[in-house]
């Protein structure tokens, strides 16, 4: 493993914000700047869109053309290395305890990785992702989403005001596994609504057709873990340990600074992950079947194409990159909407606007929020002059709100033209799983304002969010909705 070298700012002329500003550093920790980091962004982007922050360790660029460039510029913005350069952050003492984070990190996956080995790899799986073979899931994508607002419309009665959000709301257990277990499918089987719509008097449903539940315990996470479970080949039953595993990956690699107690938490989840894949590979081994995994394993089989240990750690990598983040597109998405009731009313009365309006709600507070790159060489970008070898984190988040690419960017528009965020990234490494992602926002909002005449934020919702620079998401979302019908 090589440690990257970083190496501070040179001293900068007045008039500008001084690298390291107090106020900026102070701001840009969590929970402040994880709760909102629009107005920080705003300021970097006015006065230092390329700034060296002590905290970070790392270069943040914060301009939208620049945060295009760090993303697309492979050659100079290098995806080699990060993972030491972050671990480079733990004390030196740590490394005995995370034997497996070391060996994951060094290991080469989709994300970590620059052509060619990137477009060897990109290439075993983007037959899986392709638009068109996306879009034949949207029966599935449909029938998960019509039995989890079953499951919410049956389980989240009416509380009462105030009732807490704890994890025991409507549609899932503490654990996360689901209350019932009819087979993936809503009742019709194709995703149409249950008869709880009708306010026929299922149980636990309010005398007024209304309901109570959390969106992220109820909806926005078992969507997307359920679609890339079928597309991998995760049974339902696994899917409360992806859950764990993926939340100890995010949070360690989401984290501004590498933290010792989120490395030795993903040491023991890593450890689990990677002996529940092997369980997995073998039995596709002996059993192939038709999904992604068995792909995977016959490109090892055959030869150069896929080394095992690379078939592990790309299958973490999408694992968790293919839920925690649509998650937070569903729950990101839904916030907005109900702080904006115009243009929540709007989509109710034009469907058709849909699918601008998931692309607007992506550019408006993005899943995710940050590339990270290594420089491959000295470069001058926005005027400063970065060495070799020095991290870089560009925030898409920022790129997304501004001013000198959109008109009005601080206003949610769900009629915007021809919105094209950056929040799938850029260059080599766009999201690969874009099309999946869009189709699952686009059905679960549609299908959300379907089932309630009425949503609302709970009484005393808080919004709390993730301590998270990468992932930005929120830890629960309790609605109050009343049933359409
Ligand atoms: C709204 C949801 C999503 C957002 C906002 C998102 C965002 C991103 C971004 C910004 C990148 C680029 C990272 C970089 O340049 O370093 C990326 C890459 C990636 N995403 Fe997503 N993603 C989403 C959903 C998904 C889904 C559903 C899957 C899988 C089914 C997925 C799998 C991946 C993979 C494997 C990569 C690495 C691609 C590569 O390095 O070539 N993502 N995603």
């Amino acid at each position: 493993m090589t440690s990257a070298t970083v190496v501070g700012p040179p001293d900068l002329g007045p008039g500008t914000l001084a690298d390291g500003d107090a106020a900026i550093e102070q701001a840009l920790h969590p929970p402040s700047f994880t709760t909102d980091p629009y107005p920080v962004y705003a300021r970097l982007r006015d006065e230092a869109p390329v700034y060296w922050s002590p905290y970070f360790g790392q270069w943040l660029v914060a301009r939208g053309e620049l945060v295009v460039e760090v993303a697309r510029q492979w050659e100079i913005f290098s995806s080699v290395g990060w993972d030491s350069f972050f671990m480079s952050q733990l004390p030196e003492d740590l490394r005995p305890e995370i034997p497996t984070v070391i060996d994951h990190f060094r290991t080469v996956n989709i994300s970590t990785t620059d052509p060619p080995v990137h477009t060897r790899l990109r290439r075993l799986l983007s037959k899986a992702f392709t638009p068109r073979r996306i879009a034949t899931l949207e029966g599935r994508v449909r029938a998960v989403t019509g039995r989890l607002l079953d499951d919410v419309c049956e389980g989240g009665g009416d509380g009462g005001p105030g009732e807490p959000a704890g994890d025991n709301w409507a549609g899932r257990n503490s654990d996360g596994r689901q209350r019932d277990s009819r087979n993936g499918e809503s009742r019709h089987g194709d995703g149409r609504q249950g008869d709880s719509r009708h306010g026929d008097g299922h149980p636990g449903q309010g005398a007024a057709g209304q309901v109570s539940f959390d969106l992220i315990a109820g909806l926005a996470y078992p969507l997307p873990v359920a679609m890339i479970g079928e597309l991998y080949g995760v049974g339902e039953s696994d899917h409360a340990d992806l859950k764990r595993w993926s939340k100890a990956v995010v949070a360690y690699t989401g984290s501004s600074v590498a933290h010792p107690h989120l490395a030795r938490e993903l040491d023991t989840a890593l450890a689990e992950f990677r002996a529940y894949l092997r369980g997995l590979v073998a039995e596709r081994r002996q059993r192939p079947r038709d999904d992604l995994l068995s792909d995977l394993v016959a490109a090892v089989d055959e030869g150069e194409r896929l080394a095992e240990d690379e078939l592990m750690a790309t299958s973490i990598n999408l694992l968790f990159a293919g839920h925690e983040t649509t998650t937070n597109l569903i729950g990101n998405g839904t916030l907005a909407l109900l702080r904006h009731p115009d243009q929540l009313d709007l989509l109710r009365r034009r469907p058709e606007l849909l699918p601008g309006a998931v692309e607007e709600l992506l550019r408006y507070d993005s899943p995710v929020q940050r590339v990270r790159r290594i420089t491959t060489c000295d470069i001058n970008i926005g005027g400063r002059e970065i060495p070799k070898g020095t991290p870089v984190t560009a925030f898409l988040g920022s790129a997304n709100r501004d001013p000198a690419d959109w008109d009005r960017p601080d206003e949610l528009d769900v009629t915007r033209p021809d919105v094209f965020p950056m929040s799938f990234g850029g260059g080599p490494h766009y999201c690969i799983g874009a099309a999946l992602a869009r189709l699952e926002g686009r059905i679960a909002f549609e299908m959300l304002l379907e089932r309630f005449a009425e949503l609302t934020l709970a009484d005393g919702f808080e919004n709390r969010w993730h301590p998270n620079v990468a992932f930005r998401g929120l830890v629960e979302l309790p609605l109050r909705g009343v049933l359409a019908g």
